[in-house]
């Protein structure tokens, strides 16, 4: 019989962003009690690593659903055969113009040209490189606290285009799949700092690959105000590093945290992650 996941042993791996759990068996059931646990630990931490998982794309999909919902992926071009409700992480596929494209490199934060972007993204380790490929994180909650005053007051009110892929951004996305290739035409808008509906603090909310203009505002400011919220949000003082284990589980928080991965490894080794997102809310 089954035995349902009652305990676990919790480590945080940063002051502020990431920690790391040992103890579950995430092809286990997880009662009421321990959801609870799990979820509160994520609000916590942001970042929750969950070491020693041997998962199939079935098993973790249904394993994230602790977690919340699933948010469909908008380009659908990398669904796992197997299972095409989760999605892959791969270093093994080229851009329409035949560059190695490696997935989710540069800071941003997950779909947030979507009205109401996921609250969270996850990744399990398939296949790892020797070294290198880490996933760094920077909270957001902390960056936005650490802000002048002046510069709180000035962006507390403004609110941001995103759309698919933003004309300013230097890194450029893989073309939308046929049947969602609407997406690349839409947008919608956001406010620059947001209200974390669950711990109710604020963090800032911007997306360099994403957002195309501040609203009401001139790309003369918008561009260098942009600009000097990353390179401050981006300081090393706000970020988490993860290095990759094998079996690693990592789940994060969209709404308080940016993200980036690293092309740093032999291109001839692969790197090869299930990835998922979960259903969050319109940001305020
Ligand atoms: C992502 O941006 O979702 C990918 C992160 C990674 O591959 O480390």
């Amino acid at each position: 019989m089954d035995q349902a996941v009652t305990s676990f042993l919790i480590k945080a791996l940063s002051p502020h962003t990431g920690a790391e759990i040992r103890g579950i068996d995430l092809r286990q059931p997880v009662d009421e009690e321990m959801r609870t646990a799990l979820n509160r630990a994520f609000m916590d931490h942001a970042v929750l690593v969950i070491r020693d998982q041997k998962l199939s794309a079935h098993e973790f999909l249904e394993a994230m659903q602790v977690f919340g919902k699933l948010f469909p992926q908008h380009n659908t071009r990398f669904q796992v055969p197997e299972c095409p409700a989760i999605h892959y992480i791969s270093n093994q596929d080229k851009l329409e113009d035949g560059k190695v494209y490696i997935p989710g490199e540069g800071y941003h934060t997950d779909h947030s040209n979507d009205a109401e972007p996921p609250k969270a993204t996850a990744l399990h380790a398939v296949k790892l490189p020797k070294t290198g490929g880490d996933t760094q994180f920077v909270n957001m909650y902390e960056a936005y606290n650490a802000l002048p005053d002046q510069t709180k007051k000035k962006i507390g009110g403004l609110k941001a285009r995103h759309v698919y892929q933003s004309k300013h951004s230097e890194r450029k996305l893989p073309k939308l799949s046929e049947e969602r290739k609407n997406i690349g035409s839409e947008s919608v808008i956001h406010p620059l700092v947001r209200t974390h509906p669950k711990s109710g603090r604020k963090a800032i909310y911007i997306n360099p690959i994403r957002i195309e203009e501040i609203i009401g505002m001139g790309n003369a400011e918008a561009l260098p105000l942009l600009d000097e919220l990353m390179e401050h949000a981006t300081q090393l003082k706000f970020q988490y590093r993860h290095k990759w284990q094998s079996g690693d589980v990592v789940i994060w928080d969209n709404r308080c945290l940016m993200h980036k991965a690293n092309g740093d490894y032999p291109i001839g080794e692969v790197r090869y992650l299930y990835r998922l997102m979960l259903k969050g809310e319109r940001p305020a």
